[in-house]
């Protein structure tokens, strides 16, 4: 069942392609496609890939054995719970784990799902970790997944490749715990581990609130009378500080607008209406997992995602805007994936795709110098100096990731 908490951290599920991403969320939560049709009900549709977990224990019995989602003990007991966790599904894509790079500030920690019946690596499975790598998510667990479709002996070899393959990486230290997502078999095992590898951040109290949108909905029917309208909802989340209902917020660089065939971006202020996390109501939400903010916007400003990629947060608090600017520059070593060719140095006048946070922006390079350059964007990014930035370029047809990028001051 569905947690009802809100969830308190958010933890990426990655690894290959058909590997169980999907079938272990449902084994731990039993709520991704569900919670999908629910938001559907209330005309939010936030495909994100994010799936809600309340982890529980049953306090009489031994570790692993306490660990459960369920809300019943064997012995008929109710299960206390323990925390809601959020997980994150890094879509196999190589230009969505552009968005997964950028956006380390909203990933505490990670599962990768290896299959215990393919030789290791898989492809994903090496960008993945190399992503971790990169971004620098040391709170990892490995879930050795589809133990059932080997023997004893084929485990074991498994077991050893990924231990061979995770060596000198950040998973160096990770438990590697052997499941079946698809018999729900070591769930208990896996819950443990999660609780002692991937703890809640501690977070600042005190902060201002900063939301990554990552998208925007008008959820009034077609032909609602303007009396009826429901103001625009932004949905995405919230890496530090806290949002209440009825609080002002500022969404910058904010709404898109054409002067004189010169487009300009124009700052927005606007009344939190109503705040729903973890699939339901609430009054304030703290950092975790994904949120959906009604506003007292005109729709006509949120439809199709058009705020998607801003930041939002108390007015007068929110970080600059950016036109242009430097970022110093750590280059992969080579193009992810099978063709993988070798990198070169990023060019003056080259164009370049760069994810920041939840913004995707194309931009060209006015001045590049080694480990460094300057680019000019197409459109500007509300971000943090020190904010992560995934860098891509065009090899062929399409944009391929190449290397973060830190955005100077
Ligand atoms: P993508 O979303 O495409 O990356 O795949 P995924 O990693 O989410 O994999 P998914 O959960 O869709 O599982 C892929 C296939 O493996 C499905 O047919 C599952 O039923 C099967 N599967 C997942 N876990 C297990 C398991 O523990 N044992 C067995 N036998 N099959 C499993």
């Amino acid at each position: 069942m569905a947690g009802t908490q809100q969830p308190e951290v958010n933890i990426g599920l990655v690894g290959h392609v058909d590997h169980g991403k999907t079938t272990l969320v449902q084994a731990l939560s039993g709520s991704w496609t569900d919670q999908h049709s629910e938001e559907m009900k209330r005309g939010i549709s936030i495909r994100l890939g994010y799936a809600d977990a309340t982890f529980r224990e049953c306090p009489d019995r031994d570790e692993p054995e306490r660990y459960t989602v369920e809300e019943e003990c064997p012995d008929g007991t109710e299960s206390e719970p323990l925390r809601t966790v959020s997980f994150v599904d890094a879509p196999g894509h190589e230009t969505l784990m552009a968005t997964m790079l950028s956006g380390a500030s909203l990933m505490d920690g990670a599962v990768l799902v290896v299959s215990a019946n393919e030789p290791v690596p898989q492809p994903q499975t090496e960008e993945h970790l190399m992503a971790l790598d990169i971004i620098g998510i040391e709170n990892i667990v490995i879930a050795q997944n589809k133990i059932d479709l080997v023997d004893s002996e084929q485990a074991r070899r498994n077991y050893e490749q990924i231990q061979e393959f995770v060596e000198g990486t950040v998973a160096e230290d990770a438990p590697v715990v052997p499941v079946s997502a698809g018999q729900e078999v070591n769930m208990d095992l896996l819950i443990q581990a999660i609780e002692e590898e991937i703890p809640t951040p501690e977070r600042d109290p005190d902060a201002d609130a900063r939301m990554h949108v990552a998208r925007s909905f008008d959820i009034n029917k077609p032909g609602t009378t303007a009396s009826d309208l429901t103001g625009g909802v932004l949905g995405g989340s919230l890496v530090e500080g806290e949002l209440e209902s009825d609080q002002e917020i500022e969404i910058r660089p904010g709404r898109e607008v054409e002067e004189g065939g010169q487009t300009k971006y124009v700052p927005i202020e606007t009344t939190i209406r109503s705040l729903q996390a973890g699939g339901e109501t609430v009054d304030s939400a703290t950092p975790g997992g994904l949120l959906g903010v009604g506003t007292g916007l005109d729709p006509a400003l949120t439809k199709g995602d058009a705020l998607a990629g801003r930041m939002a947060g108390p007015p007068g608090s929110l970080p600059p805007t950016w036109q242009q600017f430097t970022m110093t520059v750590d280059l992969l070593e080579r193009v992810v994936g099978s063709d993988g060719g070798e990198i070169e140095e990023i060019s003056t006048g080259e164009p370049l795709m760069m994810t920041v946070g939840t913004a995707t922006t194309v931009g060209a390079v006015t001045s590049a110098r080694e480990g460094e350059c300057e680019v000019n964007l197409k459109r500007p990014v509300t971000a943090e100096p020190g904010a992560k930035i995934a860098i891509n370029r065009r090899i062929g047809a399409r944009w391929r990731l190449i290397g973060l990028g830190t955005l100077q001051e």
